[in-house]
């Protein structure tokens, strides 16, 4: 590829500064295993996993293979009536993977239409089994389950939400569960903060149980900066949400795929879904795709009516898209031959000593770890909020290390793949960076 830049005009990027960025450009040309490199030769190496997708690390060539095989076979098939082998297959090995109670999948194409597809799912399933009067759902502040209507109202990040209207009716949002007063510097689950999920026996009071369908919660939420549950707060949750029969849907979108050091969020934290969100490491980040996991009963309940009649009205042009299911198959694949999950859980405890030692550095107000997941909290500066996290994200960007912005919290999430010195470069230019920031 040339080093010289096309027109940057017509196109209007997603979540970015566009008119900074044009003047500003910062473009990958190459990736592979740990690093990109860019439109000028610099190697970067990927802290964040692309966008919390690629845990296998880039271009594998399993994948790479997998794919430019399907694309050669069966380029498109439909999945409204008619199915590919390779689905089937996926589809299976999925649920195998998947904490257990979860027996079925339903495919998207992205985190936000997974989102949005579950809680369809959990308004249709109640009205299946005559209770169509639940129809609120529940959120957490500081949520973020992507960018459909259905995501943005359940969500908790108000910057997603203030633009665009009423939203959906009939959603309400728990508290969310950062406090830096009492959980500053935890390492791994935070000890305070259990007790907040008992703010859900009171939402419920007031709309009364028996109006709501379900509660969308992250295990970790990640957008809002990584902020790890605190022990007990998911099981309470849970426990309250089957004390009235809702639903509740777990957002395993960045949490999945060996991410926490287990195979997914829920099963890290020991609380079972009744639907879960998954997208991004499903088929590495190399073709996009996402899915529904349900339980059997949700399922059987929606199986209803004649034969040959369609028990859910809903489905995408590319859902169970061959090329996906062919990258999420060899994934997959790779998540099990190469132990890719427990290689997470081995490194966990090096990973949590490395990014505590950045403990003393300038401004770092909070730093948050689970697994191979980690948040570096800076403290704002004076009436210009993410101003200093974006410079972070900026730096580290030149010194060769891709990190994820969220405020002014640096966010981690390496592939799995990472070595101990690739960590330790992680860190020694995330405390250069940090220590150089005013
Ligand atoms: C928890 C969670 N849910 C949903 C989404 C939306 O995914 P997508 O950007 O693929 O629509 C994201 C994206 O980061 C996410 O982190």
């Amino acid at each position: 590829m040339s080093n010289l830049l096309p027109n940057l005009e017509a196109y209007w990027m997603p979540y970015s500064g566009n008119r900074y960025f044009k003047k500003n450009p910062r473009m990958y040309k190459e990736a592979s295993g740990m690093f990109y490199t860019t439109s000028t030769d610099q190697q970067v190496l990927d802290g964040a996993s692309g966008l919390w997708c690629c845990n296998t690390g880039h271009c594998h060539p399993k994948i790479v293979e997998a794919v430019q095989k399907q694309a050669e076979t069966l380029d498109y098939a439909t999945a409204f009536q008619l199915g590919h082998p390779t689905i089937f297959e996926m589809a299976d090995k999925l649920v195998n993977m998947a904490p257990d109670g979860m027996t079925h999948v339903f495919f998207s194409n992205s985190g936000s239409e997974a989102v949005d597809t579950a809680l369809k799912i959990a308004l249709a399933y109640h009205r299946a089994r005559g209770e169509g009067h639940r129809t609120r759902l529940i959120g957490r502040e500081k949520g973020y389950h992507g960018v459909g209507f259905g995501g943005i109202s359940v969500g908790g990040m108000s910057p997603n939400r203030k633009m665009f209207g009423a939203l959906l009716p009939a959603v309400d949002h728990l508290k969310h569960t950062h406090n830096l007063e009492h959980n500053a510097f935890s390492v791994g689950q935070p000890e305070w903060g259990g007790h907040l999920a008992d703010e859900l026996s009171d939402i419920l009071a007031l709309h009364d149980p028996s109006t709501v369908a379900a509660v969308i919660l992250e295990p970790i939420a990640g957008s809002a900066g990584v902020l790890i549950p605190p022990v007990g707060y998911l099981d309470r949750i849970r426990k309250i949400c089957d004390e009235h029969g809702i639903l509740l849907i777990m957002d395993e979108v960045i949490t999945g795929f060996g991410r926490t050091g287990a195979s997914f969020g829920t099963k890290r934290f020991g609380v079972q879904p009744d639907l879960m969100t998954i997208a991004k490491g499903l088929t590495n980040g190399a073709v996009p795709m996402s899915a529904v996991g349900t339980t059997g009963t949700i399922y059987d309940a929606l199986m209803e009516g004649p034969p040959g009649m369609i028990e859910l009205f809903h489905g995408y042009t590319y859902s169970a898209h061959p090329l996906a299911c062919a990258a999420a198959l060899a994934t997959l694949e790779l998540y099990e031959n190469e132990r890719l999950f427990d290689r997470a859980a081995e490194l966990a405890p090096y990973w949590e000593d490395a990014v505590h030692s950045l403990k003393d550095g300038k401004n770092v107000i909070d730093i948050r770890n689970i697994g191979l997941v980690a948040g570096i909290e800076l403290a704002p500066r004076d009436g210009a909020t993410a101003a200093r996290g974006y410079d972070c994200f900026v730096r580290c960007f030149e010194e060769g290390l891709m990190i994820r912005q969220s405020g002014d919290t640096a966010a981690l999430a390496p592939p799995l793949i990472i070595e101990k010195t690739e960590i330790d470069r992680i860190i020694e230019i995330l405390r250069n960076v940090i220590n150089g920031l005013d």
